[in-house]
């Protein structure tokens, strides 16, 4: 990646203060999402990174990580997996509760998504704390898939996401913090 595509990507992403709630910095993928090149672009370098990985399906959490996750399962020709919040997915699911930085929320998997065997990458906008994407990883192992790299755009650094992600044996990487 160059420094004048990494700059296009960052430059391309709003930040926000205080929402939703006061102390919180927002990161808005959105606006990266209104400018194709800058958005053609993450897709690129995150398809540039994990393929001939052996990858069979990738996790998008809901609803961020549907936005990059889906391209770039296109762009990797491998299966896309929706992880949802409650009440969404209509076969048999298994559910993770899990606290988010500004709050508290459950996340579901359908059951038959994952085999024993599969190789499953994790996808979403944001690292914060972690939560959400541990949740994730509990749900992608207890259905036996072999999970070892969560990707994002953004990583934010100073809560301590990154270092928890390790903790369960996860690769993490971010475009930029
Ligand atoms: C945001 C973001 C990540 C998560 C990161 O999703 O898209 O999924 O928070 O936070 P964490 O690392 O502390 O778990 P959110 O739950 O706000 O839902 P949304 O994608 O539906 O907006
Ligand atoms: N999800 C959790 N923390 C966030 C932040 N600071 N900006 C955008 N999404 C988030």
């Amino acid at each position: 990646m160059n420094q004048e595509t990494l700059d296009l990507i960052t430059n391309s992403i709003k930040s926000i203060q205080d929402y939703p709630k006061p102390g919180i910095l927002f990161r808005d993928v959105t606006s990266l999402m209104e400018v194709p090149e800058a958005y053609r672009a993450t897709i690129a370098i995150l398809a540039e990174k994990y393929q001939d990985q052996g990858i069979t399906k990738i996790i998008g959490t809901e609803a961020r990580g549907f936005l990059f996750g889906a391209p770039l399962a296109l762009a990797l020709g491998v299966a896309f997996v929706p992880v949802r919040k409650p009440g969404k997915l209509p076969r048999e699911v298994i559910a993770e509760s899990y606290e988010l930085e500004y709050g508290k929320d459950t996340l579901e998997i359908h059951k038959d998504a994952i085999v024993a065997g599969d190789k499953v990458l994790l996808v979403d906008d944001l690292l914060a704390t972690g939560g959400t994407i541990e949740a994730t990883t509990n749900l992608v192992r207890r259905l036996g898939g072999d999970v070892t790299d969560a990707a994002f755009v953004i990583n934010l650094p100073d809560i301590g996401g990154e270092a928890r992600l390790q903790g369960l044996g996860l690769n993490v990487y971010s475009i930029c913090d």
